[in-house]
């Protein structure tokens, strides 16, 4: 059973997950759409991640695959089953201001207004790091980036836990983030004791990094809240820029190439199908394994199965994006044309993970 929203319906039934023959570790996939499951769920994923053991969690944005912010053994456990490159930072999630409180030296009341604007919900702020915070997930540095995700699940554990959960997105490292628990199993599947299936993530992309420790503040990483709705509440903001050479990146998120499928990914504009076969010879791709992910001009010439139509509505999009993508990668697809999108802000942070995939 699908829901389209961030709740706990599971999306997948646990037997329709084959185990790799060769894995080492039992991945278990836990549902959530009653409320017995629900908390058994919880149960299971708080004694995990208490024993310093690392869960694949729902949250609204994406899939987290989470461990004791606290503990700085369990937080390596997440860089080595990623492979993570360790001078990347990692997200640390709370539930409440307090919680985030303790995470950082300060929280400045520029903080207390974004987080009555904005959370719980897909908004990172990064702050200057408090003491408990280790040296891992700050990947050395001076700063944390907290968020307090809307996920029921990712709160209750949360709070059940009372420690922050340190969690980078649920993929191996520069792959697609995962939107479901069977996009986190056909990665992680063998590498995790604990997948936590709450239903489709409402959000689709990443938060929004917003780094608060510079003034005025700076978008590290765009997302669905854009830099107009941050700037009603923040005033001045600096953007943040793409193609930043690697030793001046504040975010690795920032990185061109980051976010992407297996096949190569462009971005194309086009006003009928026939010019759209004709931009497409420049590209020397079989049309079979050509995916077209479009939301305005539907190419009917192309096999049915190889045409996604997302709704040309920005939240829509986000939502259903990944999943495309990851079914894109599971069909074989050699090249994914993606039809250009809008210019306004609320298409901001899609089409930088669209820009970062094709790069
Ligand atoms: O929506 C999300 O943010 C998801 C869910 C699981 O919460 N998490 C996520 O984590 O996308 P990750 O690790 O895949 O991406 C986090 C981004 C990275 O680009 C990282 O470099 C940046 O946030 N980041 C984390 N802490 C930072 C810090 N202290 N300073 C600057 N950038 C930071
Ligand atoms: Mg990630």
């Amino acid at each position: 059973m699908r829901r389209d929203e961030c709740g706990v319906k599971s999306s997948l039934k646990p037997r329709a997950f084959t185990q790799h023959a060769a894995s080492p570790m039992k991945t278990e996939i836990l549902p959530t759409h009653t409320k017995s499951l629900f908390g058994t769920a919880v149960q299971r994923a708080v004694q995990l991640l208490r024993a310093g053991e690392v869960v694949a969690l729902p949250t609204e944005t994406v899939y987290g695959l989470a461990a004791n912010a606290l503990d700085e053994k369990a937080v390596a456990k997440i860089f080595q089953i990623k492979g993570r490159p360790e001078h990347n930072p990692i997200i640390v999630h709370v539930v409440g201001n307090d919680m985030a409180k303790n995470c950082v030296r300060n929280f400045p009341e520029l903080a207390e207004k974004l987080s009555n604007a904005f959370w719980p919900g897909p908004l990172t702020m990064v702050l200057p790091r408090s003491k408990t915070i280790p040296n891992n997930v700050t990947a050395g540095g001076e700063t944390v980036g907290v968020r307090w995700p809307s996920h029921p699940i990712m709160q209750a554990v949360i709070r059940e836990c009372g420690f922050p959960l340190a969690a980078p997105s649920a993929n191996l490292s520069n792959q697609v983030s995962p939107t479901n628990a069977h996009h986190v199993f056909s990665q992680l599947a063998g590498k995790v004791a604990l997948i936590v299936d709450g239903g489709q993530s409402q959000v689709g992309i990443e938060s929004t990094v917003l780094d608060l420790t510079v003034s005025p503040p700076r978008i590290l990483r765009p997302g669905m809240i854009h830099a107009e709705s941050l700037a009603a509440v923040a005033g001045n903001l600096q953007l943040s820029t793409f193609n930043l050479q690697p030793s001046t990146l504040r975010s690795p998120g920032m990185l061109a190439k980051h976010y992407s499928p297996k096949a190569k990914l462009v971005i194309l504009n086009w006003r009928d199908e026939s010019e759209l076969v004709s931009q497409l010879s420049t590209f020397n791709f079989q049309l079979s394994t050509t995916h077209v992910i479009a939301h305005t001009k539907i190419p009917a010439g192309f096999p049915p199965e190889n045409v996604s139509v997302i709704p040309h509505d920005a939240e829509a999009f986000a939502r259903a994006l990944y999943g495309e993508l990851h079914r894109c990668d599971a069909a074989g697809a050699e090249l994914i044309v993606v039809e250009l999108l809008p210019e306004t802000p609320e298409w901001s942070g899609i089409a930088d993970r669209l820009r970062r995939a094709a790069a």
